[in-house]
């Protein structure tokens, strides 16, 4: 028997990344997964399919986190199809641009805390419903060692990280009563496409690789060493973990 059989997943930013590797993680397990991504859905075919050929129930979703009417669509059409939610693991994000706080537009802040902090806020309230019915739920944020760390030129996704951290905290001592446990995973550098960009844009590094033999272990962290995480935190083998924040980062931080 499959470990998460009859448990249904939501995975934001699930199309790719360490959203994708997530998604296919807990479908190797055996649960129904859905995906939301925001605009590729090339992408979120893909992984659709893949996770179909494991032999689950797989669905994606077009909708933006950040978008509170996407968010509520969302959660009436993974309650229409799929009937239930047994894990929410909330992986959508995007990078600042890397500007002092001096030179940052107010209107980024904003879409930052939006994305990382304000959209997961809404779109957990909307899914609390379906989470509380069952014996047992699991949310997951997917954070960054940013928070603890903050260094400069960073402010808006430091500030978005924060509160999305802030959240988890709050939302794991007030839903462990209806069972739910409410854990953060925190990453450091990552190899996807946003890991990708950051090494170009801070780094000036062209290619991630290069930065294999200057990491723990000699490897940047794959996407599939954060789902393993994932994967533990929301199995029987974490049944008395709740309000953790685990970083994944090979002990640099
Ligand atoms: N990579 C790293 O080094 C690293 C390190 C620490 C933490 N993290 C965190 O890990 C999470 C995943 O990052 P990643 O590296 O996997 O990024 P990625 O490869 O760029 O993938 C981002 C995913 O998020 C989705 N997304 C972005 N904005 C969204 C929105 N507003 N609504 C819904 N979906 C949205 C994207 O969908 P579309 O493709 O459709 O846009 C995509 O599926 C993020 O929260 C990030 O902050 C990453």
């Amino acid at each position: 028997m499959s470990a998460l059989a009859g448990r249904v997943a939501l995975v934001t930013g699930g199309s790719r990344g360490i959203g994708g590797a997530v998604a296919l993680a807990l479908a190797e397990d055996g649960a129904t997964v859905a995906i939301a991504y925001r605009r590729d859905e090339d992408a979120a075919r893909k992984t659709v399919a893949a996770m179909a050929e494991l032999g689950v129930e797989a669905r994606a979703y077009q909708a933006s986190v950040d978008v509170p009417d996407d968010c509520d669509r969302l959660a009436a059409d993974v309650a229409s199809d799929l009937g239930r939610l047994d894990i929410l693991v909330h992986s959508a994000g995007i990078a600042s641009r890397g500007n002092s706080v001096a030179d940052t537009d107010p209107a980024e802040v904003a879409r930052l805390m939006n994305v990382h902090a304000i959209g997961p806020h809404h779109l957990t309230r909307v899914l609390l419903p379906l989470l509380r019915a069952a014996d047992r739920a699991d949310v997951i944020f997917v954070s960054s060692v940013i928070t603890g760390v903050y260094p400069p030129f960073s402010a808006p996704y430091a500030m978005g990280k924060a509160a999305m951290e802030a959240l988890a905290h709050t939302l794991a001592k007030e839903e462990r009563a209806h069972g739910t446990h409410v854990n953060i995973v925190a990453p450091g550098l990552v190899d996807t496409e946003m890991g990708q960009r950051l090494v170009r844009a801070t780094m000036g590094v062209e290619d991630i690789r290069e930065q294999d033999a200057l990491s723990p272990y000699g490897h940047v962290c794959s996407p599939e060493e954060v789902a393993s995480v994932v994967r533990f935190l929301v199995s029987d083998a974490a049944s008395y973990v709740t309000d953790q924040r685990l970083v994944v980062d090979g002990g640099t931080f």
